[in-house]
């Protein structure tokens, strides 16, 4: 079988050397091209002593990528540089993949006042497929391009699909406290970022609002095609490396039985690969999922609330994994291609 040949733009971050992790140990792949500016001429694995000999790229500029080998280029950068690559790439015939949210919400106006900047190409934005595997795999399987979730959105639409989905919520009360770990802010030197600020500390951030709020509210209608989607979504910042963790309040509309709760989730994953509904009154933890691609859920009624607990790696599940898997999807690979990742444990 002829191997797919990718590159990757932003290969020097954390989501970029995610992806070349994965990638490496991919049956059907061959990786062509991988960008960094700072790192330019570098071998990636000077950079990247963690990556076996046989990779043997350097990094290369991005203004002097051709791409000409590859078929799929991975977006691995920082909002609002894909867009501006995207319209040479697919009229040459390439697909591509963006970690990052140039083409993650339709509305063009929502996206340019929560990112700040004028979108290059809204065109390109109406093609583009939200890359939730679970939930959009058929749009997926005929994407040119896809807009890879946010780690927590990932996390938290997971959660809160089989609820909408079955009408069974108070869709306009949705609380959604979550946490991630220090990589999902990339490898950049901030203040908040380092060691001595962010090691035995803990902090809410974005409490007045939060680009992913947009994000989960427009995806999640348009998966289950309910319109008054309201979710409250309070980020913090947790002092370890990897994870994501969602705890999510919901209001039942009807009193329904723990029994009834348990089988809508079981029955909405219960075929898949990557999310790992753990059952009622199971207690998910971030050790469960680091460095696989397992999304772990549980549940617990109290009263006429429900809470749901979601955690993903929010480098895997949440970033590169993900973009693995919606890949597999695209190409017809097996699903799980290069992503048979046991989680860490201890
Ligand atoms: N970290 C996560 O857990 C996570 C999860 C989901 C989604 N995401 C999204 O994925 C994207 C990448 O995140 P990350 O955490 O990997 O960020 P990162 O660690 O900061 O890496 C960014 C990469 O982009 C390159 N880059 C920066 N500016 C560029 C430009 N103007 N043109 C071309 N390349 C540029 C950087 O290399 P050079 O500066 O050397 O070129 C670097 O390789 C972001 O949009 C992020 O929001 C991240």
């Amino acid at each position: 079988m002829n191997k797919l040949h990718v590159s990757i733009v932003g290969g020097s971050g954390y989501t970029g050397s995610e992806l070349l992790r994965l990638l490496v140990n991919h049956p059907h792949i061959e990786i062509d091209q991988i960008t960094s500016r700072q790192d330019d001429g570098k071998n990636v694995t000077e950079i990247f002593p963690f990556l076996p000999k046989k990779i043997t790229n350097k990094f290369i500029h991005p203004d002097n990528a051709t791409f000409d080998q590859s078929e799929l280029i991975f977006f691995a950068t920082p909002n609002g540089i894909a867009m501006n690559f995207a319209e040479k790439l697919i009229s040459k015939g390439k697909k591509i993949i963006d970690l990052a949210a140039d083409f993650r919400i339709k509305n063009i106006q929502l996206w340019e006042q929560w990112y700040g900047m004028k979108h290059a190409c809204p065109k390109l934005v109406e093609m583009a497929v939200y890359g939730l595997s679970e939930l959009n795999k058929n749009e997926i399987k005929n994407a040119k391009i896809i807009a890879n979730p946010g780690c927590y959105p990932t996390a938290i639409q997971l959660a809160l699909y089989p609820l909408i989905n079955k009408k069974i919520i108070n869709e306009q009360t949705i609380i959604i406290d979550a946490k991630s770990g220090i990589s999902g802010a990339g490898k950049k030197i901030d203040d908040n970022l380092l060691m001595a600020e962010a090691y035995d500390n803990f902090n809410a951030y974005s409490v007045q609002g939060h680009r992913h709020e947009p994000e989960i509210e427009e995806n999640l209608k348009e998966i289950t095609k309910r319109k008054n989607i309201k979710a409250l979504f309070i980020p913090h910042l947790l002092p370890m490396v990897r994870g994501i963790y969602a705890t999510i309040y919901v209001d039942l509309i009807e009193d329904l039985g723990e029994t009834e709760l348990d089988l809508i989730f079981s029955t909405t994953y219960d075929q898949s690969i990557f999310v790992d509904y753990m059952g009622i009154n199971k207690i998910p933890k971030t050790k469960m999922v680091r460095g696989s691609n397992q999304c772990k859920i549980s549940i617990f009624k109290r009263d006429k609330k429900l809470i749901v607990l979601s955690t993903i790696d929010n480098l895997v599940k949440g970033a590169a994994g993900q973009a693995i898997q919606n890949m597999n999807i695209m190409f017809d690979y097996q699903e799980d291609a290069g992503l048979n990742l046991l989680p860490l444990a201890p």
